[in-house]
């Protein structure tokens, strides 16, 4: 009997030469939170990008910097737009819309709560209610000895078992020779290394 994953994976989800991709980009408070302009610059140059940033992302985030073609939503955008029974949420319609979910940067808290399946805001509910035939890549972000930690391995190993793509942190000697790991990859990174994977999978 044919697996059921292989099936849904063989077929191509989206036709990438007629139609941009649509990503749901999902950002932690993380001090690569401030990336956030430079990362839907780079997704904008091929895919239609909503951002849903973490209440502890917002203090990285300047509104105006980011491009208009992007439609932001917070924690309150959930409460607000609901009033009563029946009316759509934003954690199931973000998630219908897209085609792809990023979450860059990915918090060292976030990461062990989507790892414990907790649910306690928009970004996490939306990990929740995503349909797992589509693809989800994070990019974490945190210091070194964050990273180092074996709670992050137990972590990214138990995401990565679920089927989330992990874009590995960038590493390297500081100014002052320290070796570092746990920086988010780079804008770029991240936006090709989705491309890439989507182009694959077409
Ligand atoms: C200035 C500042 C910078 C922070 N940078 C990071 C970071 O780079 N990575 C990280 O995992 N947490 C970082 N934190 C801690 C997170 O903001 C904190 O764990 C928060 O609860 C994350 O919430 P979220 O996962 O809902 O975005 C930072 C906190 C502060 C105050």
């Amino acid at each position: 009997m044919m697996d059921e994953r292989m099936e849904v994976t063989s077929k191509p989800r989206f036709d990438i030469q007629r139609k941009k991709p649509k990503i749901l980009l999902a950002a932690c408070g993380c001090v690569a939170a401030v990336k956030l302009e430079l990362l839907c610059h780079c997704l904008l140059q091929w895919a239609e990008v909503r951002a849903v940033v973490t209440q502890s992302a917002s203090h990285f985030i300047h509104r105006l910097e980011i491009s208009k073609d992007v439609t932001i939503f917070y924690d309150e955008h959930e409460w607000c737009s609901w009033n009563r029974t029946g009316n759509t949420m934003l954690q199931f319609e973000l998630p219908n819309w897209a085609d792809v979910m990023v979450i860059a940067p990915l918090s060292a808290n976030t990461l062990a709560k989507i790892a414990g399946g907790i649910c306690d805001n928009l970004v996490t509910c939306m990990v929740r209610t995503w349909d797992c035939s589509k693809p989800i890549f994070v990019a974490p972000s945190m210091n070194t000895s964050m990273w180092k930690n074996p709670l992050t391995e137990e972590h990214c190993n138990c995401i990565k078992e679920l089927g989330i793509t992990v874009i590995p942190p960038s590493s390297g000697n500081s100014a002052s020779g320290v070796y570092e790991i746990g920086a988010m990859a780079e804008p770029s990174f991240i936006s090709y290394t989705v491309l890439k994977s989507i182009r694959e999978e077409n």
